[in-house]
């Protein structure tokens, strides 16, 4: 694991923002993997100036996203569709066509994630991962459990998580099943960026890098990958490095 611990999010979104930048400059059809949630936030706000700026181009860039809620509509704002869109494919030149999000409202739920992994493998598979990771080690939504995933599948979320994803949806709406992507989907991108910021992520953080192998913590499967960047801020990495 490449580990990089730098002062601010502000640092991270641009070290891991020129990364992205530069890899889509060397290879305009690259294949992203995205993520959602607060953290990645800085680095798509990052992206969106590179590209005003004329830096970056999305044109041909085909992106996968990791997860998506089940029975909330792509409309709600708390959907990931709506996140991705608001928060970034609305302000770069992406093409929408070549945008992918698991349907969480298909009927089908397994044919639904049997032809997300279809499509992904079609595409010759991601390039470039982008991870966050949750209060108890989830990356996508794999959650703790006795046994690591391994393609495209529905999920329930653990209590943990719809404690912590449960500010957004303050009426109490917060959806209980998800489609995520498996750890076997995530472990065959070839590049994986995860990043980790703030004093929550502490534990979490720690048991990636210093525990076992263990689908008690699933991200803790990325020791065993060759090409992983994990960018922590100093809150986020006070316990590794102690
Ligand atoms: C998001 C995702 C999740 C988040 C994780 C951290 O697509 O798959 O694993 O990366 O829950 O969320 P934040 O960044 O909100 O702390």
């Amino acid at each position: 694991m490449d580990i990089r611990v730098l002062k601010t999010k502000a640092d991270i979104a641009k070290a891991c923002g020129e990364i992205f930048i530069e890899e889509i400059n060397k290879k305009s059809d690259i294949v992203l993997g995205l993520a959602t949630g607060a953290t990645p936030l800085p680095t798509y706000e990052y992206l969106i100036d590179a590209y005003k700026n004329g830096r970056v181009s999305f044109k041909e860039v085909t992106s996968f996203n990791l997860d998506e809620y089940c029975d909330l509509a792509r409309e709600n704002e708390n959907s990931y569709y709506s996140y991705m869109l608001n928060n970034f494919f609305n302000h770069v030149d992406m093409d929408k066509s070549r945008i992918n999000i698991p349907d969480g409202n298909a009927k089908d739920a397994e044919k639904e994630c049997a032809a997300y992994d279809k499509m992904i493998e079609d595409m010759g598979g991601i390039d470039i991962q982008l991870l966050g990771i949750g209060t108890n080690g989830h990356i996508g939504f794999n959650e703790p459990s006795d046994e690591f995933t391994d393609a495209t599948f529905k999920v329930k979320l653990s209590d943990s998580t719809i404690e912590s994803n449960s500010i957004y949806f303050p009426d109490g709406d917060m959806p209980r099943y998800a489609l995520t992507m498996g750890i076997g989907s995530i472990m065959k991108a070839k590049k994986i960026i995860l990043i980790a910021t703030g004093a929550a992520k502490i534990d979490a953080v720690d048991k990636m890098v210093n525990g076992e192998v263990s689908p008690a913590c699933p991200a803790s499967i990325l020791q065993n990958h060759d090409d992983v960047i994990i960018f922590l801020d100093e809150d986020a990495a006070a316990k590794i490095n102690k």
